[in-house]
């Protein structure tokens, strides 16, 4: 039977995570579960995890929950380890956003500056986390969550040596979604064929129905034609405003970008909207921040034993239909196509051989095996090879704490703009962040 280890168990997203083990309980035969927190977490976990254990005997399961701060005894022989913890928590997330800002660059949890110094926080525990689980759980997996996730399994993966370790996002499921309803199909119809390939929160994609027609341009149309308003969108996730891309612009790629394309597509647009944002201390992070009081304040009555509506006012939706499902997929080697961060292995030619890419995949019981996409036109494969440079200097920055290194990351990173801005952001944010930065 298995253990399951999740790190960051405080986390709101905990109830979520619980659901889709629920979902799966004919596919995962579980005997325990550890949600791990830290000192500054433990309320949260005690709430949260009180609120887990009344899911568990809602469903009638015998799964055995543990709460601890004792990472050690939480993976000790683990069979599959989850990350969903927050370096710092919220209130780093604040800084993260709001510094930024303050220079009139993006402020954005996994994007430009913020999103940078989230791996520059979170790659050293990740290091940790793996140094432990070679004594405590060598076989054991790890399913990223932890953002920015494609960064954080690259580390994991290319420098640590975790070969076992998936990264996951829920935006690609949310976009397959998308087309699924275009099509007049159930969510999670496995009828369409997608293929994804690009980088976490930077990839493309491209739809075939049953009868083998690629319906990318039909779904380019019908998602982002000329004279549909916002409102009329579909609804993609909470944490990102539904502005309309420049449909001539898709129409010419001919394919669909990722919702966080918009950082990069509509930078001005979305800056000024976030600038908007600044001005009335509404960022994204002190919203969260304000939804997180209240989810807390639900999960603490102790008649609640199912996951509240409410939680959807976050981001992640759809967060354990990645995570689990991706778990229920390695175990019974059901060989399902996922979208995960993995190493590329040639499946998209314009990137390194062991660099980690976010790719449709067979999850199989030896991990993931990524769909050839071949190679991007120019236009794409400039900015995936950008993007890719600036992770790995951002990676190599984060392991070594070295100053030039994060300064070459910051320049070629396009929301940031380079020169003396882009130094004066960076030392604000380096000493913000100092108390989780031990490498600088
Ligand atoms: P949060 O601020 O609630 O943090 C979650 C928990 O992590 C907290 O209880 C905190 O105490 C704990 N924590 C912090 N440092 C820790 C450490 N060293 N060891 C163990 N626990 C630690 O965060 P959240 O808003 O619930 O998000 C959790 C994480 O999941 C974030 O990194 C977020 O970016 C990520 N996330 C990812 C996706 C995705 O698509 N990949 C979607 C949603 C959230
Ligand atoms: C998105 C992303 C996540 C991100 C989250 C933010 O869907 O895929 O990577 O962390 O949502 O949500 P939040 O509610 O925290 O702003
Ligand atoms: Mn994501
Ligand atoms: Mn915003």
């Amino acid at each position: 039977r298995l253990k399951i280890a999740t790190i960051g168990g405080g986390s709101s997203y905990t109830p979520e995570l619980f659901e889709g083990f629920i979902k799966r309980k004919d596919e995962l035969d579980i005997k325990e579960i550890w949600l791990v927190d830290i000192e500054e977490g433990k309320e949260k976990l005690e709430i949260v995890g009180a609120m887990a254990k009344r899911m568990i005997k809602a469903a009638n399961l015998d799964w055995e929950v543990h709460l601890t701060m004792d990472r050690r005894a939480a993976l000790k022989d683990a069979d599959f380890v989850t990350t969903q913890f927050r370096v710092g928590l919220l209130d780093a997330r604040i800084k993260d956003e709001t510094i930024p800002l303050k220079y009139g660059m993006m402020g954005q949890e996994t994007n430009g500056a913020g999103g940078m110094f989230k791996a520059l926080r979170t790659i050293p525990v990740i290091k940790s986390i793996i140094d432990d689980m070679k004594e405590l759980c060598p076989n054991a997996w790890l399913v990223n969550f932890t953002n920015p996730s494609g960064m954080v399994t690259e580390a994991a993966i290319k420098h640590f040596g975790w070969t076992r370790t998936i990264g996951l996002c829920n935006v690609p499921i949310v976009h397959q979604n998308i087309a699924n309803a275009f099509e007049g199909l159930e969510p999670f119809s496995e009828e369409l064929y997608f293929k994804f390939a690009g980088l976490n929160h930077f990839h493309w994609h491209r739809v075939w129905n049953k009868q083998g027609q690629e319906i990318t341009d039909k779904i380019i149309d019908q998602q982002y034609g000329k004279d549909i308003a916002p409102e009329d969108m579909p609804e993609g996730v909470k944490n990102i405003p539904q502005m309309p891309f420049d449909y001539d612009l898709v129409k010419h790629e001919g394919l669909l970008p990722c919702m966080y394309h918009r950082y990069y597509y509509l930078t001005q647009t979305m800056l000024d909207l976030e600038l908007e944002e600044y001005k009335e201390n509404n960022t994204r992070a002190q919203l969260v921040k304000a939804t997180e009081d209240r989810l807390f304040e639900l999960y603490k009555d102790p008649n609640l034993d199912y996951k509240p509506k409410e939680l959807s006012e976050r981001g992640g939706t759809f967060y354990s239909d990645a995570a689990c499902e991706v778990i229920a997929s390695i175990v019974n080697d059901k060989r399902k196509v996922m979208v995960v961060s993995t190493q590329n292995k040639g499946a998209i030619a314009d990137l390194p051989y062991d660099s980690i890419a976010e790719v449709s995949s067979y999850i199989t019981s030896h991990g993931a095996e990524p769909i050839v996409w071949g190679s991007f036109k120019s236009a794409q494969r400039g900015m995936l090879q950008i993007m890719k440079a600036m992770e790995e200097c951002t990676i190599e920055a984060a392991i070594t704490g070295n100053y030039e290194t994060l300064k070459q990351a910051f320049t070629i990173n396009p929301l940031i703009e380079s020169g003396e801005k882009a130094d004066m952001v960076m030392n604000e944010l380096l000493v913000a962040h100092k108390k989780h930065l031990p490498q600088f």
